[in-house]
């Protein structure tokens, strides 16, 4: 399956998408967030921008963001289940983190479960360093969030193309 990865689509999220959207969102979420919350974002919010990762046709990612003056933050990502563990995490953060740094942001943001270690991996990955906790952050199970940060490096981003 892996050769196919060179066929891969990163676009912008359209309205279009919820729907394939929220099943991804349904998947991988306990509290997933609602057509009516994509849409909003979508259409109402300025400072959003989401984007969809596409291979023949369909949509098996998704990632987003807010990006305010110079701080992107990573409202969520997601990799449809039969594609994880293949590389596509990587390459879907790798594309939010320079749209970010095309929109102008020099740093990275994101709330992730204490809990969540495949996601802590891959942020890691990425240059992500923790800095903080919201406690019971999460309200299903009174989780707490792990607040990471990392440094956009518009020349590193470049040097790491696929
Ligand atoms: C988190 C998520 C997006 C990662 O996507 P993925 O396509 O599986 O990730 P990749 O295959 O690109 O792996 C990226 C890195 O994640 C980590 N990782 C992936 N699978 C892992 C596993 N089973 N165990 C531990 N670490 C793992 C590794 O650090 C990996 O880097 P490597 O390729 O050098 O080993 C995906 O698991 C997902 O959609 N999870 C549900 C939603 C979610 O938790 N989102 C994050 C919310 S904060």
């Amino acid at each position: 399956m892996k050769d196919d990865f060179n066929k891969l689509l990163f676009r912008s999220m359209t309205v279009a998408d919820v729907p394939s959207i929220v099943a991804i969102e349904q998947q991988a979420f306990t509290c997933p967030w609602s057509t009516e919350a994509f849409i909003n974002e979508l259409t109402n919010n300025l400072f959003a921008r989401y984007m969809v990762m596409e291979l023949g046709g369909e949509i098996i990612g998704y990632g987003g963001m807010w990006i305010i003056m110079d701080e992107a933050h990573v409202t969520n990502i997601a990799v449809l289940s039969g594609y994880r563990g293949l590389g596509l995490g990587n390459r879907l953060l790798l594309e939010l983190q320079r749209t970010a740094v095309f929109y102008g942001a020099a740093k990275m943001t994101l709330e992730v479960r204490v809990s969540n270690e495949i996601a802590q991996n891959l942020y890691r990955k990425h240059g992500f360093e923790p800095s903080g906790i919201r406690p019971r952050y999460y309200s299903d199970n009174d989780e707490d969030a792990l607040i990471m940060w990392s440094e956009l490096d518009q020349e590193e981003l470049k040097a790491g193309e696929q």
